[in-house]
């Protein structure tokens, strides 16, 4: 069928809008009509960076949406559900079967290669083949076509504009904090960088009743909207970010978290911990650096790496959506809606700190 897409087809060029032609689905297949899509960090370094031998490519990897067809193979959704699209996994490895998905042996080949596992496209250009399958959905278009594993099923309380940045961004935050760290509320929780996947961390924190939140950014307007989420304090960088976190808690922080991706920023939070504190690495394309392995040392601390929050998508997103309907999530502080055709200025905006999360919205009546 005829979609819209947008496409990228090097790091400098814009998006350009196209009409592409998508396969029907096979038959593990879930065709989406997307309705929203957000914007994480992660589609503007991919962006940024993924090879020209692979391009041009369609990303967006934070899809919402309705089931417009399934494959004959597909028994768990079916035309007309709600539905929020993450990543996916083979559910059958090792790391799979013992209920850490994001660290699928197969994670690269279903989420990162722009092509279908076995190297089919599923979109083409006047002939020509458009790379996508990313994630498993490629949704900075009108359809996708994602699979059991990355398709959950929302109830249709959950407005799709507000559920999209669940399937990567807000799982991704709220999930180091639900699944991995999991701070009891005697415990501090040092959240660095306040973007959509911080400020998720800081949502999920509040929710569980941390009693010592605080986050660090540079951008006033975020240190604001932490504060309004539930951190206890938040702090600029250009302080002495180490000795007032050390004012705060005392002996240093149980917990933190890095989303900056910055050599600097991962050994400020080392230093900042409590001895026996860990440190969840979340922020990626961390370029080299050397790290304080002294401190990690002597303090005794672990620092853990956390793709997608450890979450599996099926039992992390529907307990998202409970907390969001409860008011515990309000992850409607995070977005601001743009029009599909203006993905280039959402890219700008996330990339400014102008706006957290941007989320694309689709017109149906130009589709
Ligand atoms: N591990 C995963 O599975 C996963 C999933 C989603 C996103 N990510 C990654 O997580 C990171 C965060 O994503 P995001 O969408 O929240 O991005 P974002 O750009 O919204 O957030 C990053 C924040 O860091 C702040 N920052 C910059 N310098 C800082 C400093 N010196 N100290 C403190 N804060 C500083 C920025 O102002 C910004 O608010 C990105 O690297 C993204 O690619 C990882
Ligand atoms: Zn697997
Ligand atoms: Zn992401």
């Amino acid at each position: 069928m005829r979609i819209q897409a947008a496409i990228s087809a090097s790091a400098q060029a814009p998006f350009e809008i196209a009409e592409v032609e998508l396969d029907d689905p096979r038959g593990d297949e879930v065709l989406v009509e997307l309705r929203a899509v957000g914007v994480c960090h992660s589609d503007l370094t991919m962006k940024a960076v993924w090879p020209e031998a692979i391009s041009p490519i369609v990303l967006g990897h934070e899809g919402a949406g309705v089931v417009a067809a399934v494959g004959a193979d597909v028994t768990s959704v079916r035309p007309g559900d709600h539905v929020v699209l993450s990543y996916r996994s083979c559910g059958a490895c090792p790391q799979c079967a013992a209920g850490h998905p994001p660290y699928c042996r197969d994670f690269r080949t279903l989420n990162g290669i722009g092509s279908r596992p076995d190297g089919s496209p599923t979109m083409r250009r006047n002939g020509s083949r458009v790379y996508g399958s990313y994630f498993g959905q490629s949704s900075f278009a009108s359809h996708a076509l994602a699979y059991e594993s990355n398709v959950v099923v929302v109830g249709e309380e959950i407005d799709l504009g507000v559920a999209a940045p669940l399937g990567c961004g807000v799982q991704t935050g709220a999930g180091t904090v639900l699944n991995v760290l999991a701070p009891s509320p005697d415990a501090s929780l040092i959240v660095f960088g306040a973007g959509g996947v911080g400020l998720s961390a800081v949502m999920a924190a509040s929710a569980s009743g941390v009693g010592t939140i605080i986050a660090v950014d540079p951008v006033t307007s975020r240190r604001r909207l932490a504060a309004e989420l539930g951190a206890s304090a938040t702090i600029d960088p250009s302080a002495d970010v180490v000795a007032e976190i050390r004012r705060l808690t005392g002996a240093g922080a149980s917990h933190a978290i890095d989303t900056t991706a910055k050599g600097a920023v991962i050994n400020q939070a080392i230093e900042a911990l409590a001895p026996l504190g860990t440190l969840a690495l979340v922020g990626i394309h961390v370029p080299e650096f050397a790290l304080d392995v002294q401190s990690v040392m002597s303090g005794g601390k672990t620092i853990r790496g956390v793709i997608e929050g450890d979450a599996v998508p099926r039992d992390l997103i529907p307990r998202l959506v409970a907390l969001h309907g409860e008011g515990r999530l309000p992850v409607e502080k995070l977005i601001r809606r743009y029009d599909f055709e203006d993905i280039d200025v959402a890219f700008a905006d996330a990339a400014s700190g102008k706006t957290v999360k941007p989320v694309l919205e689709f017109d149906l009546n130009s589709v």
